[in-house]
């Protein structure tokens, strides 16, 4: 496609979440990530089966295959709407197929399913080697049980992003107010009590996740924040790497 082709497709849709790097200089409009290399993912991922999990535009499904993977499975059930979103403004894989075009990876290479994470079973996706499971735990009611399903068709490495409590808490104070300390402490959000977003249900202190993560099979388990005093909620993140020993 010509660049001012691609642009122009670009700028059709009302919504982009990722900021992704297309051929001929053009990018896609979203913001995230914040910050690509905190998430500290292999910069040498050759010969890898990677599941994406929650993919949206698919930023971290064409990362992988820029580093090398056989293959990656992006998987999505597009119930996020970041609280504010019309339903229109989603166009289910629309803008994943575009970038997958622009960027020149096939069906094979670069498959994708509409699949919540609780039904990503080896008999319909296969196994993996490395899983990123990136600001999906928590939009989810059951997250140790996804940690528990995805850890059952992995067979080495989960990276793990999310929102966490450790500097933030809404029933704490807000920003400033969490749990810094080693508690394993998770809260529940029955409404929008969490970044005004009623699919956000569930958030870890940095702690916890590590100890989720460890608790659904990964035994060599490290977690870090991504930025350590954050001023704004958008960067109470944190990080979990799990790898498998056997
Ligand atoms: C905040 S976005 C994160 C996108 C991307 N993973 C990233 O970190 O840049 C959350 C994504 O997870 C998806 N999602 C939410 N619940 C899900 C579920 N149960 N199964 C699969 N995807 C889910 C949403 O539709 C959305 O695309």
């Amino acid at each position: 496609m010509q660049t001012l082709d691609l642009q122009s497709s670009v700028a059709k849709y009302p919504f982009w979440y990722h900021k992704i790097d297309l051929p001929g200089g053009v990018t896609t409009p979203g913001w995230a990530p914040l910050s690509a290399a905190s998430y500290n993912i292999p910069e040498d991922l050759s010969g890898k089966r990677v599941l994406d999990v929650g993919a949206w535009d698919g930023y971290w499904t064409f990362e992988a295959l820029k580093r090398g993977a056989s293959e990656v499975v992006a998987i999505d059930d597009f119930s996020d709407y970041l609280g504010s979103l019309e339903k229109s403004d989603r166009r289910a894989w629309e803008t994943f197929d575009l970038c997958r075009e622009a960027l020149g990876y096939s069906e094979e290479q670069c498959k994708r399913f509409d699949m919540s994470v609780y039904h990503a079973t080896e008999d319909k996706l296969g196994r993996f080697d490395v899983v990123f499971f990136f600001g999906t735990l928590y939009h989810l009611r059951y997250p140790l049980l996804a940690l528990d399903v995805l850890s059952s068709i992995c067979d080495s490495e989960i990276f793990v992003e999310t929102a966490i409590l450790d500097d933030f808490s809404p029933y704490q104070g807000g920003i400033g107010h969490g749990y810094p300390g080693a508690q394993p402490v998770m809260e529940f959000y029955p409404s929008t009590e969490y970044g005004n977003n009623d699919s956000n249900w569930w958030a870890p202190s940095l702690s916890c996740l590590g100890l989720m993560t460890f608790s659904a099979g990964f035994d060599d388990v490290r977690v870090w924040k991504l930025v350590d005093q954050p001023a704004e909620l958008a960067f109470c993140r944190g990080f979990a790497h799990g790898r498998k020993s056997s």
